[in-house]
């Protein structure tokens, strides 16, 4: 069972668990467009290849997949999600599986206003957002919202320009400096991250680890705390078979005042997901067991309670 992992970066962890579950039952591939994206050199064979934007760029990665004899592929970064689901029948030819969702899903997911309206259309909580200031100005006149708001860019990631507003003034400047900003009602209370496995043979949700974060840090969760509650467990499992999602996702959800509202999805491993593996949530396995044709049962919230995860540095050296 041959597994490659694109975009690899900085994720080691990844390639660790990839090449710890499958324990010589086959390889781990890794590629990046940079020789210098560690985890690549954690895998048992690594390719440099071109941007994921570059002419050219399937080509190269459909050649590893059959020098390599590729099993499975996912990517580990947003925007080459969709890339990928959108040419699922090119992998397929050569035999290899997209770990992922839909392309139309994914999309979605990279979308915070698209994932707002599909939410609210279907009656799930979730933070206020608008695309257009006025209608904002219009709610903060009607009080039916009001400062502090989140501003942040509809499509971005990694916390990248976001900022806590608390005046109108703000609003102006931010939107005459970017587009495609979105104004969001401020989420005051506990931040939770879900690690959902949704299996790709019987399209069942398998795995769910949830852990409250404790501390943020450059848009990543630094500091959090396993937990469980089979009230959020039944939301998530409904959420995501409404959704359609498939494979490995993960969630950020917010509990105010013992409500769950949803806020964003990434249909891919999260940078918080090595929590939910060093907890028993070894989704490697469950990815492992699908490409060999085999569905995997159920088995929700199979973790303890009172897990800590600390983030801390690590460093490699190399010399080429
Ligand atoms: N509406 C909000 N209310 C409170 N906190 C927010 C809100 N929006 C974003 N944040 C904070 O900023 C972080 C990143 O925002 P998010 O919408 O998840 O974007 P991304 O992870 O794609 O950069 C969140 O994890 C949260 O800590
Ligand atoms: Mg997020």
């Amino acid at each position: 069972m041959n597994i490659l992992i694109l975009s690899a970066g900085t994720r080691n962890k990844v390639v660790q668990y990839f090449k710890k579950t499958l324990n010589g039952e086959g390889t781990v591939v890794a590629t990046d467009c940079s020789e210098l994206a560690p985890a690549i050199y954690d895998a048992d064979k690594h390719y440099i290849v071109p941007r994921m934007t570059d002419d050219g760029y399937l080509d190269e990665i459909i050649k590893i997949c059959k020098a390599e004899k590729i099993d499975g592929v996912l990517s580990l970064i947003d925007p080459e999600l969709s890339l990928l689901s959108e040419n699922e029948e090119m992998f397929s030819q050569v035999g290899v599986k997209v770990i992922g969702s839909s392309y139309d899903l994914c999309e979605r997911a990279l979308d915070k206003y698209e994932m707002y309206k599909w939410l609210k259309k279907n009656g799930y909580n979730t933070a206020r957002s608008y695309m257009d200031k006025n209608e904002f100005y219009r709610d903060l006149e009607a009080g039916t919202i009001s400062f502090p708001v989140f501003v942040k860019p509809a499509r971005g990631s990694a916390s990248i320009a976001i900022s806590k507003v608390y005046d109108k003034e703000t609003v102006e400047l931010l939107f005459d400096h970017d587009d495609g900003l979105m104004i969001q009602e401020f989420m005051n209370g506990q931040e939770i991250g879900a690690d959902v496995y949704i299996d790709m043979i019987s399209h069942e949700v398998v795995s769910i680890f949830t852990k409250k974060k404790i501390k943020m840090r450059a848009g990543e969760t630094d500091k959090a705390v396993s937990f469980k509650d089979e009230r959020l467990f039944a939301l998530i499992e409904e959420f995501v078979k409404k959704s359609g999602f498939n494979g490995q996702i993960d969630i950020d959800i917010f509990d105010i005042d013992g409500e769950y509202y949803i806020s964003e999805v990434n249909p891919r491993f999260g940078g918080g997901y090595p929590h939910a593996y060093e907890s028993g949530a070894d989704h490697m396995k469950l990815i492992i067991n699908n490409l060999k044709g085999i569905s995997n049962t159920r088995n929700i919230g199979n973790y303890s309670e009172g897990i800590y995860m600390m983030k801390y540095n690590e460093i490699m050296i190399k010399s080429f």
